[in-house]
């Protein structure tokens, strides 16, 4: 009983605790620090982009070193891994997102944000063009912002290999405003098909949810999908349950090609489970508004052409580059052997430029387009970013002395002595050693919540599929979370779908 006592004793106080932690983590949100304006006479750095690699740069960038100005289309950070579960309303989207302004008030010292994209970096003049994009224009709507030192992080954009009609009739997954497209047309589908007198054939179509890619992204939208449908749709709506049919398209032999053998053959039984269709070694063509027409190849490696009618369909075949980042390309010769994005060098400069760095998915520097990539990549640059500030804090400091030395001889055993000191200093603080990425491991949520994990463990690889890792993947997320807030808004989604179920209302 004793025993028994002092456990609900601790319990009490962890609950307490945790709900301290939480306040007091609100209170300092909301009533930062005192903020001051940097130097003017500082350098501009100008960072593009508010994702995974701009947005890991700022966090740990000494904003007192320069005169930071931040410029994105987007005025908020998003939790891509998440963004998924958006789709289905098992997430509600203002959970995984955080305002870049509110990321930027908590910094020592101020930032400036402009929501806006670049659409041209003139490298040679140093100057970026920004443009207004939103609904509401004010009478300047397109302005040019110098810099000193830039940081690109914009990212990609969707791939599309120019098929023609996937612009025109596809969803993609890539941005919050996707996630919104897709849960609005999943239940405008759903609703459609259970209109009175609907025909068969076109129950059968309303009702078929295509991906095409078998890549991370189309694999978790396939499953978030099924589990909707299963836990919410099929309960409210039982007529349509049996005609309601999920088909993933994927040019290669295999999902999910970045995973071992092991968790693909995994992820391919548990769709099978699902009723999820795998239509593997088949390659998208063209797509019409209702159907869409793609390339099969046969066992014997004879090619035939299907056409598959549907009711949404979901585009996740991976990035290409963005106009800016293109442009910019085109005009470096260092870059004209670069496909995939801004070839940069193993302190990400972007090989052929001056002053200018990359970070994430737009930079090519050998390693996959993910936002652990992206994060470690933006924090390196931080690092050397204050890096450098420091060095040139510490070269001033040593002129100073120098000259000090021919002013006051009287002075020169103690000057020699701290220039000494502080040339040290600066060799320690310019011995930066290069980039270099460390792969925490693979996880991908498949449905029925099993989860898939490929993680590094002691020099090697841990591979498990399951419920289990479907706790660890859920774990592994909530602790990414960019701030407590999101943190507690994605617990509360994950225990409300769980106890109400997700909202089926169609926006
Ligand atoms: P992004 O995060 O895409 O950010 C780019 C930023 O640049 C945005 O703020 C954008 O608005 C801005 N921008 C765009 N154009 C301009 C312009 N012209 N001027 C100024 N700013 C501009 N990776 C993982 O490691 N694990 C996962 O679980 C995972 N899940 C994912 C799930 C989904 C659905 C998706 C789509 C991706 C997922 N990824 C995951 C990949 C990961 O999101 C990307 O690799 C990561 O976002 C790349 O970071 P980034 O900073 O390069 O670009
Ligand atoms: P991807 O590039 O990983 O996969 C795209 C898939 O589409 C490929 O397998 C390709 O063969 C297929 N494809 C291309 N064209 C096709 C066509 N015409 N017809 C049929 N199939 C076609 O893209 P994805 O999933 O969008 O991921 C992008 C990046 O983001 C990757 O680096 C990925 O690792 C990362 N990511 C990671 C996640 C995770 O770790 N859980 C989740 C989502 C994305």
């Amino acid at each position: 009983r004793r025993t028994f006592r002092w456990a609900r004793r601790f319990t009490y106080l962890s609950i307490l605790g945790l709900i301290g932690a939480v306040a007091y983590d609100g209170y300092k949100d909301r009533y930062p620090d005192e903020q001051y304006t940097p130097d003017s006479q500082k350098k501009t750095l100008v960072v593009l982009g508010t994702g995974w690699g701009s947005v890991a740069f700022l966090k740990k960038l000494d904003t007192a070193n320069y005169n930071v100005v931040v410029i994105s289309p987007r005025n908020y950070f998003l939790f891509t891994p998440l963004l998924p579960s958006c789709t289905t309303g098992q997430i509600e989207h203002r959970s995984i997102m955080e305002p870049v302004r509110q990321i930027l008030r908590h910094k020592k010292a101020a930032a400036k944000f402009y929501e806006a994209e670049a659409t041209k970096i003139d490298h040679e003049r140093k100057v970026i063009k920004i443009i207004d994009n939103s609904d509401i224009r004010g009478a300047v709507h397109e302005t040019e912002v110098p810099y000193d030192m830039l940081v690109i992080g914009v990212g990609a954009e969707n791939a599309t290999f120019g098929i023609p009609g996937v612009r025109e009739h596809s969803c993609f997954l890539k941005e919050i405003r996707d996630a919104q497209a897709i849960r609005t047309k999943i239940m405008d589908c759903v609703e459609t098909a259970a209109f009175k007198d609907q025909t068969q054939e076109e129950v059968d179509r309303l009702l078929h949810m295509v991906v095409v890619g078998g890549g991370p992204t189309g694999v978790e939208f396939a499953g978030e999908l099924r589990d909707f449908f299963d836990d919410d749709i099929k309960k409210l709506i039982p007529e349509i349950a049996p005609r309601f049919k999920v088909t993933l398209i994927e040019a290669l032999p295999n999902v999910l090609p970045m995973f071992s053998k092991q968790l693909i053959d995994y992820t391919e039984s548990t769709f099978k489970e699902e009723h999820i269709e795998i239509k593997a070694k088949t390659m998208v063509k063209k797509v019409t508004d209702k159907t869409v027409e793609a390339e099969v190849t046969g066992p014997d490696g004879k090619k035939s052409l299907v056409t598959i009618p549907y009711g949404l369909l979901v585009w996740a075949t991976g990035n290409a580059l963005r106009p800016i980042v293109k442009d910019l390309m085109t005009q470096i010769p260092a870059q004209k052997d670069s496909r995939r994005g801004l070839a940069v060098n193993e302190y990400l400069v972007v090989q052929g430029t001056r002053d200018i760095w990359a970070v994430g998915d737009c930079a090519v520097a050998g390693y996959a387009p993910t936002a652990q990539v992206a994060s470690q990549e933006g924090a390196f640059l931080a690092r050397l970013f204050n890096n450098m500030a420091k060095t040139e804090a510490l070269e001033d400091k040593i002129r100073d002395l120098s000259s000090s030395l021919n002013l006051k001889p009287g002075n020169a055993a103690e000057a020699t002595k701290e220039i000494e000191e502080t040339e040290k200093q600066l060799r320690r603080i310019k011995d930066i050693k290069p980039f270099h990425y460390s792969h925490q491991g693979s996880l991908a949520y498949i449905g029925s919540e099993k989860a898939v994990a490929d993680v590094a463990w002691l020099n090697g690889n841990v591979a498990s599929g399951g419920k289990l890792t479907y706790f660890f993947w859920r774990s592994a997320y909530l602790s990414m979370c960019f701030s407590t807030r999101n943190r507690v808004l994605v617990a509360l989604d994950w225990v409300k779908a769980k106890i109400y179920g997700r909202d089926v209302s169609r926006e």
